[in-house]
């Protein structure tokens, strides 16, 4: 596992714009191999998504043979909701870019049978090929996706029921009122985001330091869904300095010492 600390949030997610899109450069896409990218939603990745619009809109990017799979929505909410992430999704990234819709996937939270819905995500996963890089947030009891504590580190794409620190967490896109925050999701497993070729984690804010001492410092544990990643084969967790706040001195000085050359490169 790579951890990439950055000073602060705007530096961390320029980083990640620019990874991703070197990425998917780098892969050279076309209509019968196009790249495959893992999205999250939530307030991390909103920065990351300004500076990959900048970068499209520079012509140092384009999403034209780019294929997304979400990781979760919220069971309910139809496409059109402000607070649903098929709309986040819209607001942030899908129309500023050159995205074509039938390249875009989300689970759908208003299908009529949602385990079927599941299933069928996960099987178009599978037809696409797999995810080439999963791009993720992290939340403040270490879940990734959706997988709070205690879900199964081999899950696959399902309905989840969210705990009450997630809804207290994202309270604040519902009129700051836990009980409108819907009660279940669809959301990639654990398993889903570990078959992913790469894995990348933005994780700010020192509402996370907590959750990111257990990811890279504690071991593997259901507990802690993220820390799974310790054993994925490619995975790279961008944070800042206020995320690492609770990490050993000595974990940092590592870090920071030996991703010296990957923290400096600002050029595109
Ligand atoms: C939600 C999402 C996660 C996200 C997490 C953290 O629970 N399902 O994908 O990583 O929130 O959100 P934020 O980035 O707003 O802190």
């Amino acid at each position: 596992m790579r951890v990439i600390i950055h000073e602060n949030y705007t530096d961390a997610s320029a980083w990640t714009a620019r990874h991703i899109a070197r990425r998917i450069n780098t892969f050279n896409p076309s209509a019968e191999r196009p790249f495959v990218l893992g999205l999250p939603t939530g307030s991390s990745p909103v920065a990351v998504y300004r500076e990959m619009v900048q970068l499209f809109n520079e012509k140092k990017v384009s999403f034209r043979h780019v294929v997304t799979f979400n990781m979760d929505e919220y069971a309910g909410l139809p496409a059109d909701h402000p607070q649903s992430y098929h709309f986040f999704m819209q607001q942030h990234l899908f129309r500023h870019v050159d995205i074509s819709p039938g390249h875009i996937n989300i689970p759908d939270g208003t299908a009529d049978n949602l385990d079927e819905e599941c299933r069928r995500y996960e099987e178009k996963i599978h037809a696409a090929g797999g995810i080439h890089l999963f791009l993720g947030g992290m939340g403040s009891d270490g879940h990734i996706a959706f997988n709070e504590p205690g879900s199964s580190l081999s899950s696959r794409t399902r309905v989840k029921t969210l705990c009450e620190e997630t809804r207290i967490a994202n309270a604040r896109f519902f009129e700051n009122d836990p009980g409108l925050v819907p009660e279940t999701a669809l959301s990639v497993g654990v398993g889903t985001v570990m078959d992913a070729d790469e894995v990348v984690l933005i994780v700010t804010g020192n509402t996370k330091a907590q959750a990111l001492r257990q990811c890279v410092e504690g071991g593997v544990s259901h507990m802690c869904t993220a820390s799974m990643l310790q054993v994925h084969k490619q995975a790279v967790i961008v944070c800042d300095d206020a995320a690492a706040d609770k990490l050993k001195v000595r974990t940092v000085r590592y870090f920071k010492d030996i991703e010296r050359e990957a923290i400096a490169m600002k050029e595109f």
